[in-house]
This record gives C-alpha cells, structure tokens and sequence, in this order.
C-alpha cells in the first residue's frame, strides 16, 4: 500500500474510519518530524501491534514557549515522508497550522496533575499545548491505540491521564527510549549540538546508568541518590534545570525508594535543553 498524505481533519478521519470499519487496527504515532530512529521505533511498535501505522507530522506552536525554538525546530518533510514509506506507514496526517488551529480557535485542554512539576513548572503553558494537540490528533485520527516514547516519559504520562480523564476509547502505550552508541537519547533537539557538545552530552545517560547501578547495589536513600547524579552531571552538562528521583507513576517526590522509581533530568548542555529518564529497579536483594 503506497504511504497516503493526508492534509486535513476529513481526509484523515475518512481514512482511518473506512479501515476501522473495514476490521483493519489502526496505530497512531503522533511527532513533530525531522525523524531518527527513536520515532521509528514507534513505528515499528505500530506496526507490530496493529494492521496500519498512521503518523501524524505537525509543529505544534502551541506547545513551544516564548522564546524557545518554535521558528528554528528542524522540518524535513521529503526525508521523513521516505523513512515513513520504507517503514511501511500507511499513512501521514501533516496538517496546515490553520487546519489545526483555524482563526478563532480558542479551546484548551487542562492539563492532568501529573503535568504539574518538572516540565510542566520549567515550560509554562507545555502541556496545555501538547493536550491540546493530542486531544484534536486523536479526532483527526481514529486509532485503537496511540504511541508515545518513553524518552519523553512526563508526557506520555500526562496523556495517559488526559485519555482516561476524558473517556477516550483509545489505547495509550509506551515505547522503550532508542538511544545512541554511547547513551545518548535521540532527540530531533541533538541537531543543535556542537561538536564539543556533543561529546559532553552523554553524561546525562551515564549518570542515569550510575544511579540505577546504585539502586540494584542497594542503596535507597533519595538525597544521596541526587547527590551522585547532580555530581555525574556536572562532568558534562552545563547547567541542571532538575536532575531527581521520583514516585514512577505519580512523578511526586519520594525519600527513600520503596516502590518503582524513576530518574529524571532536564539539563543544558551549551545552549541545548535535553531531557532523559530512566527506571531505577527496586526488585534488587540486599
Ligand atoms: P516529538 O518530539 O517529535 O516526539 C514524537 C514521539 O517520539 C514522542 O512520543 C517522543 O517521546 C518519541 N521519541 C522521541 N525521541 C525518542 C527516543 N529517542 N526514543 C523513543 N521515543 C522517542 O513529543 C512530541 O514530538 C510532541 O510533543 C507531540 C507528542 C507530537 C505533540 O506535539
């Protein structure tokens, strides 16, 4: 089946409602573009789980704050639509700005309590935008299940929340994070790194990596916990916006690790923002 381009809500809605209808799963996958393999791997997530892959490539501007990187984001629309063809997606919903957000649109989405902290307090008004995207992605396409990265893991959190919270007959799964060689979490962001840039931002995976080694070595007081990771950070990240471990589900703070836990930074490495996570295990004998 040759990849359709789908521009509008209609088109979009028509498409997916004639394969449901026709007994055929749909998997959405909804993205920004400029794709590498970790948003390939969602589509190839897709397409294990159900019988068509649509992906949705959109910039959405009501996500990005003042000041932040809306304008320069990278776009290359030809190169994804190629990836996505060779995946086998069935089809991309890439819709206008004004299809998306018509004059007159004025209609959020309040964010769930997960959206609170982290990125929700760094990036004001974030997830009022991303609900609000997903929410009308999930009307433009009719899929039985949506796909989301765990490299984002505040986010796929935030719209498992909103999905419940609004009744949608929708499935929401989680993709393991696809990382580089040396730990790197792909990120359409990593674009933006110099090379001496480059070379410094594996610290954050690293110190993920110690923190999960020193929780299955047996440590689990939370203070000390951040105090490694802070210190693992500091060989190469320039400036730590949060670097803490945290409740898995409910992204609340904790003291001491009793339940699955979760590493999560936000950090600057030069003039790039990048963010990654990893579980800590608490299934360890000592
Ligand atoms: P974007 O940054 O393009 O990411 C699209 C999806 O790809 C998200 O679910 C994200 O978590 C996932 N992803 C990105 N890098 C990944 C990696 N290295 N490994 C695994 N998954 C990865 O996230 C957005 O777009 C937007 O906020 C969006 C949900 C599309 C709403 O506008």
């Amino acid at each position: 089946m040759p990849l359709e381009l789908l521009p509008t809500c209609e088109q979009s809605q028509a498409f997916t409602r004639a394969h449901r209808a026709a007994g055929a799963t749909v998997a959405l996958v909804p993205t920004m573009g400029a794709l590498h393999e970790g948003h390939l791997g969602l589509v190839r997530d897709g397409r294990r789980r159900c019988d068509l892959v649509v992906v949705s490539i959109f910039v959405n501007p009501t996500q990005f704050g003042p000041g932040e990187d809306f304008e320069r984001y990278p776009r290359a629309l030809e190169q994804d639509l190629e990836k996505l063809a060779a995946e086998g997606v069935a089809a991309v919903f890439h819709p206008a700005p004004e299809e998306m957000y018509p004059p007159g649109h004025s209609t959020f989405v309040e964010p769930p309590a997960v959206a609170a902290r982290w990125e929700g307090e760094r990036r004001p008004g974030h997830f009022r935008g991303v609900c609000t995207v997903c929410l009308k992605l999930f009307h433009a396409v009719s899929a039985d299940v949506a796909i989301f990265g765990a490299k984002d893991y505040q986010q796929a959190a935030v719209i498992r929340a909103m999905v419940r919270d609004v009744n949608l007959p929708m499935e929401v799964a989680v993709s393991p994070t696809v990382r580089e060689s040396d730990g790197l979490a792909m990120s359409s962001r990593n674009a933006y790194l110099s090379a001496d840039e480059r070379r410094r931002a594996p610290a954050i995976y690293r110190g993920l990596a110690a923190l999960a080694e020193a929780v299955q070595g047996g440590e689990r007081d939370v203070a000390a916990l951040e105090g490694r990771l802070a210190e693992a950070l500091a060989a190469g990240v320039d400036r730590i916006d949060y670097a803490v471990v945290v409740d898995a589900g409910t992204l609340e703070p904790i003291t001491t690790i009793a339940r699955p836990a979760l590493a999560l930074v936000a950090a600057h490495v030069g003039g790039v923002r990048l963010i990654d996570n990893l579980p800590l295990p608490v299934d360890s004998k000592r």
